[in-house]
């Protein structure tokens, strides 16, 4: 008895369909259909391959006509079955003209984990409350600002000429500072001629009416027309606004800008900040990396023994690698929190994913300082007492790992908890249709937005989330209105400081335990902050049970918060 070659193939070819289309998180149905259907064709073949070899005489394969016949069958059969499932997929992938986002994911989805489903707005006999009421607080604001969104042609430091839309006139849009405890309120008024837009606040809690979300919690603002957003800074440390409709083309051409909340005693004073936002604009000398819309070399002089703070922001889809040449220093601060004990990193290299943020803080030296992306390393900025001097950047050094950086402290929760909710979630990426046009499609368990079943909570639960990356590429996932305690990273326990973010960058084959409380009502966008992976699928939401929304998504509403 022999092993038919062809049995070879057949699982080398269905182990190839399971790599592009993988049931995820492993599911035992689908795992079994495959597996079954390995075992059928196998049976077929060793059956016939049985025929064929009798009494130790193997009876020849038809040759000739009767052969070519056979082929041609076959490769008809592999065309009409690969034919049709495209056509299929390309018909279904079609987002119908108006939505809701969390109707078509609960109505499309099929939920991994224990969570049920069927509990959505109207669930658990919980009254029906529309997102609407959760807007910030009433009362005189403490500090006023007016975005103004225009169409404009803005110049980079080298000269390189952008076609933006940006926020009064600048790129990025201008740094909105105010202090915690402040009651913020902000006037979003809409200039250009023909792209409506929202501003989010991207890493802030607000209430879930002031998320700034087209399509989800509020209309996108037409030309012509305004919106009031309201919140008070409870936190503090770096964050960013950016529109949320459109974003993949709106953020990159520029509708983005820091936003610093100081802590709410006076500062000590003396600190020399720099708040540097990344990002690659569309130029007319093609994509070009930039800190604060320079691509070229910026110098700023700092005298001696002056505390410096630079507030380093990805504005990009992208991971960046940072260095800081000339100096110690210390990460104080991950995505605006904190960090426990930070201690003394020299020459290391800082990987921040697209929507992190990153403080970073040292005494200036008597020689110069240079900060470097590592995607235009002729650029950056360089400090110096005098303005002056030269520095080469630092190219490489070994990785920052913030799960292991600085020191434990007390936490409300930790991977001991009692959890109320678990979810599991594996991103990945597979060829398929997407709104009829066929692309790479960047997924969530297998679906892809607006049918990735929303991940549905009730308000106060403890909520665990496991989270694994089996694409090519990496994946900044940022969920609004949160931030996540961060448990283990790859397989292993974070020991540093505790680690809240609210963007937490997976690398190619990395997996994430992370940890939240439910205790911001509304419905709310968890996507990955590639916002063109964003606009391809990867978007999901999380629910709290007997919430609403009224708004509509779609071609037909006008709002596309991708
Ligand atoms: Cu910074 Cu949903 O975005
Ligand atoms: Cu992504």
């Amino acid at each position: 008895m022999s092993f038919p070659a062809r049995a070879v193939a057949v699982g080398g070819l269905v182990s190839f369909v399971m790599i592009l289309f993988a049931p995820a998180p492993p599911l035992l149905a689908p795992a079994l259909v495959s597996y079954g259907v390995v075992a059928l064709v196998l049976v077929v073949i060793w059956r016939r391959h049985a025929d064929r070899v009798r009494d130790g005489v193997v009876r020849p394969l038809p040759r000739g006509a009767a052969r070519a016949r056979r082929v041609a069958v076959a490769t008809a059969a592999v065309l009409v079955l690969v034919g049709g499932y495209a056509g299929w997929d390309w018909q279904t992938s079609k987002l119908p003209d108006d939505y809701r986002m969390t109707e078509q994911a609960m109505t499309y989805g099929t939920g991994p984990g224990p969570v049920d489903h069927s509990a959505h707005s109207h669930g658990a006999g919980l009254p029906d409350r529309p997102l609407t009421q959760f807007t910030g607080p009433a009362g005189k604001p403490d500090k006023r600002f007016t975005l103004v969104a225009t169409d404009a042609r803005l110049k980079l430091s080298s000269g390189a000429t952008v076609d933006a839309t940006a926020f009064n006139g600048q790129i990025p849009g201008p740094e909105l500072r105010v202090r915690q405890g402040d009651l913020v309120e902000v006037t979003l008024v809409n200039r250009t001629t023909d792209t409506p837009t929202t501003v989010h606040w991207h890493g802030l809690d607000v209430p879930n009416a002031e998320d700034g979300v087209a399509g989800l919690t509020q209309d996108a603002v037409p030309p012509g027309g305004s919106h009031v957003y309201r919140w008070r800074a409870g936190q503090v440390g770096t964050y960013w606004y950016h529109s949320h409709q459109a974003s993949s083309t709106q953020v990159r051409r520029g509708l983005f800008g820091p936003l610093v909340i100081d802590p709410a005693p006076p500062a000590p004073a003396g600190v020399r900040e720099f708040v540097v936002a990344a990002h690659v604009f569309d130029t007319d000398k093609g994509d070009t990396s930039t800190l604060n819309a320079a691509d070229t070399l910026r110098r700023e002089s700092v005298p001696p023994g002056t505390p410096v703070r630079i507030r380093l922001i990805n504005a990009d889809n992208f991971r960046k690698y940072f260095t800081l040449a000339g100096t110690p220093f210390k990460v104080t601060a991950v995505d605006g929190g904190p960090v426990n004990a930070p201690t003394d990193l020299y020459r290391t290299k800082l990987m921040l994913g697209g929507g992190g943020r990153y403080d970073l803080e040292f005494t200036m030296p008597s020689a110069p300082v240079r900060l470097t992306d590592l995607a235009a390393v002729g650029a950056g900025l360089l400090l110096s007492p005098d303005g002056q001097g030269e520095l080469a950047p630092l190219t490489d050094g070994p990785e920052f790992d913030a799960t292991r950086y600085g020191s434990p402290a007390a936490t409300p929760f930790g991977p001991d908890s009692d959890f109320d909710r678990s979810f599991d979630l594996v991103l990945d990426n597979r060829p398929g249709f997407y709104d009829g046009q066929p692309y790479y499609l960047w997924t969530i368990n297998g679906h892809v937005s607006p049918h990735v079943p929303m991940l549905m909570v009730r308000e106060g639960e403890l909520v665990k989330v496991t989270i694994s990356n089996r694409s090519f590429l990496e994946h900044p996932m940022h969920l609004h209105g949160h931030h996540v305690l961060v448990l283990s990273r790859n397989g292993h326990r974070a020991t540093g400081s505790p680690l809240w973010l609210d963007t937490v960058t997976l690398l190619s084959g990395e997996s994430y335990e992370l940890a939240f409380r439910a205790d911001n009502p509304g419905l709310w966008m968890d996507h990955c902050h590639n916002l063109k992976h964003a606009a391809m699928g990867m978007t999901m939401h999380l629910g709290y049970e007997g919430i609403s929304t009224p708004f509509h998504a779609g071609r037909a509403t006008g709002n596309t918060p991708d």
